[in-house]
């Protein structure tokens, strides 16, 4: 079926003829509205041996298109007649067809986003963490980039773009670019990405931001009464990013900060360039929830410096981020903490495996015609950390982490796909070493679905040590009081929870409650997973809690895995719909679509 790995079906723009290169942005933030009005000027390349009456096709979804102009060589716009607005699938969107004449180079759209726009978030003030002034934030992976600004939204297409954003006063813009001095409006925001980065690195949110440092080129953006608290928590990142640099080459984006979100965001983290967004659910208060920053920024070399191609390459962007994140680990907090993740993250993998169809469990996964969502599993994250585990293991770590190396600085700002990388594989490390090579079954790898291929289990010793307290408590061994919890870190909490039985009579979740305060923990790794096990058992002193939760976090992770629980029973959808009535309005727009489809049994 598939005829050229390169070909993205989820974008419908014509890069091989008219290729977009640069993006100046113009816009104005209307928070009464809700809504982005202004330009995005376009500047492109004809490709070679592209026929001369190529149009531009770029993705634009729900925008309304006011003008379209066109100018050659610096000089002054004109009309252009023609524009075509083609209507696409509900998963693609539409686009936007220009007619390019002889010597044109530059094309200006103006338009003005929907205020149901899939990458925008609009709070009211209530839902944020000061209550005073409004927020606003931009979500564009996979492929929403489109629903704010028209271009061609698709990893093979690499831009740079600069901006200029009108905000209300008293608020604060900030984007994943370089900030620019803007002429003494402070309403005016100025910024400029000069390294050429797919469109869905593209980010802006607009708030009542405070930053705080934390060393020489980083530092957070928060909330001025989340900021301190951010900074306690990103106080390692430095030493994360020197780690980084230390195994895989330089960072090449300059500056590293920080921008915590109001608890509305949708994701844990999200690799923005220079600038990574974040849920304030990892402020746990004790750094312990930190491997996400270590995550978000290994993306700065997996992923924003060697992008997936396609959607259906994402494990290359997720798997060797996990992996990477998990070197940092170990060299920042040690070796046990690293393998705790590990294990952690199989665990998470042999449940989604256990739900998936089969298709959905290979890492080369066929998502044309559906929703790149569907593609983000522990498949593209867990499997993916595998298999780059057990490369690791059969050539020894000097030699992959040379490879690795290697990786990142030949394809440094370009997007690979599947095959690339296979091909690099072989010729570079497989070759060498034939006998290593010969351990690893590439196609049980890349295109088989489940845990075909060999691996060696990854294992801690503290988790053993967990796991057999769980067992002491299910057996009735030791009462829940007497187990010897002093120590125990946030992953060993999940751990045992999740060791203990599924099914448990509510009288046990009580014991287990009085003795450690489950319910009233503010952990948010650890509520999520407890009020889980309180949905499945009927635990009801839980409830007041559970829906505080959900009607206060947006973080689909957390949501998803509890909505399911609670729709299993027929009083279960019914607290789940109530709930549901008064969470929606606060979740993001990601968040409502697959809320939506759960209850709607999809
Ligand atoms: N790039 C992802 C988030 C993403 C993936 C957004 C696909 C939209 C589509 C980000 O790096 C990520 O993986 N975040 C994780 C946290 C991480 C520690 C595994 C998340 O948000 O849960
Ligand atoms: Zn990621």
């Amino acid at each position: 079926m598939e005829t050229d790995g390169r070909r993205d079906s989820h974008s419908s723009g014509n890069p091989d003829q008219v290729r977009v290169r640069h993006v100046d942005l113009d816009l104005a933030i209307d928070f009464g509205r809700k809504e982005l009005r202004g330009t995005a000027a376009i500047r492109f390349e004809r490709r070679t041996g592209s026929p001369p009456d190529a149009p531009l096709v770029l993705d634009a979804k729900g925008l309304t298109i006011e003008e379209v102009t066109a100018s050659t060589g610096g000089g002054k716009p004109a009309r252009v007649e023609g524009v075509e607005e083609i209507p696409g699938d509900p998963i693609r969107g539409g686009s936007l067809r220009v007619p390019l004449a002889a010597g044109v180079d530059l094309v200006s759209v103006r338009y003005r986003t929907s205020p149901s726009a899939g990458a925008l978030q609009w709070l009211d003030p209530s839902r944020t963490a000061g209550g005073r002034h409004p927020f606003l934030f931009t979500q564009s992976e996979a492929i929403q980039a489109r629903t704010w600004i028209p271009l061609q939204d698709s990893p093979g297409v690499r831009i740079t773009y600069s901006a200029r954003i009108r905000v209300p006063e008293g608020l604060t813009a900030v984007m994943a670019a370089d900030r620019k001095p803007s002429g003494g409006d402070p309403t005016v925001f100025e910024f400029a990405m000069d390294r050429p980065i797919p469109s869905y690195l593209i980010a802006l949110a607009v708030g009542d931001l405070a930053f705080r440092p934390l060393g020489p080129r980083t530092g957070v953006w928060a909330e001025p009464s989340v900021v301190e608290k951010a900074a306690f928590e990103f106080a390692d990142t430095e030493a994360m990013i020197a780690a980084t640099e230390r195994r895989f080459g330089p960072y090449r984006w300059g500056r590293y900060d920080l921008l915590v979100l109001p608890p509305s965001f949708p994701f844990g983290g999200m690799e923005n360039p220079k600038l990574t967004f974040a849920t304030p659910t990892i402020l746990a208060g004790d750094r312990s929830l930190v491997a996400l920053v270590a995550h978000e920024l290994a993306h700065s070399w997996s992923g924003n410096l060697v992008t997936n191609a396609t959607w259906r390459d994402f494990w290359l962007n997720e798997g060797f981020t996990v992996y990477i994140e998990r070197r940092i680990v170990e060299d920042v907090y040690g070796v046990e903490r690293a393998k705790i993740e590990a294990v952690l993250g199989l665990r998470e993998l042999r449940d989604d495996l256990a739900r998936l169809p089969e298709r959905d469990q290979v890492l080369h996964i066929d998502l044309d015609g559906r929703d790149p969502d569907e593609g983000m599993t522990q498949v593209a994250y867990e499997k993916g950390a595998l298999f780059l585990t057990e490369l690791e293991r059969a050539f020894g770590r000097t030699r992959f982490d040379a490879f690795l190396l290697d990786y990142f600085n030949r394809h440094a700002f370009q997007s690979i796909t599947t095959g690339d990388f296979l091909a690099d594989l072989k010729a570079r490390l497989f070759a060498t070493d034939p006998d290593a090579a010969a351990k690893i079954d590439l196609a049980a790898w890349v295109e088989s679905p489940g845990l075909k291929a060999p691996f060696v289990e990854p294992t801690s010793d503290r988790l053993v040590l967990v796991e057999k307290a769980a067992a002491d408590w299910s057996t009735g061994r030791t009462p829940a009081d007497r187990l010897a919890t002093g120590e125990w870190s946030t992953q060993e909490w999940l751990h045992f929870l999740r060791a203990l039985p599924e099914k448990l009579p509510v009288d046990r979740l009580g014991e287990l409650d009085t003795a450690f305060g489950l319910t009233g923990r503010e952990n948010a790794e650890i509520a999520a997973l407890w009020l889980l096990m309180a949905v499945r058992n009927g635990y009801r002193p839980a409830d007041a809690r559970l829906e505080a939760f959900l009607t206060s976090i947006g973080r689909r992770k957390f949501l998803i895995p509890i909505y399911r629980e609670l729709i299993r029973t027929p009083d279960g959808l019914a607290r789940a719909r109530a709930i549901y009535a008064r969470a929606r309005p606060f979740y993001h727009p990601i968040a409502v679509e697959s809320v939506d489809r759960l209850l709607a049994g999809r």
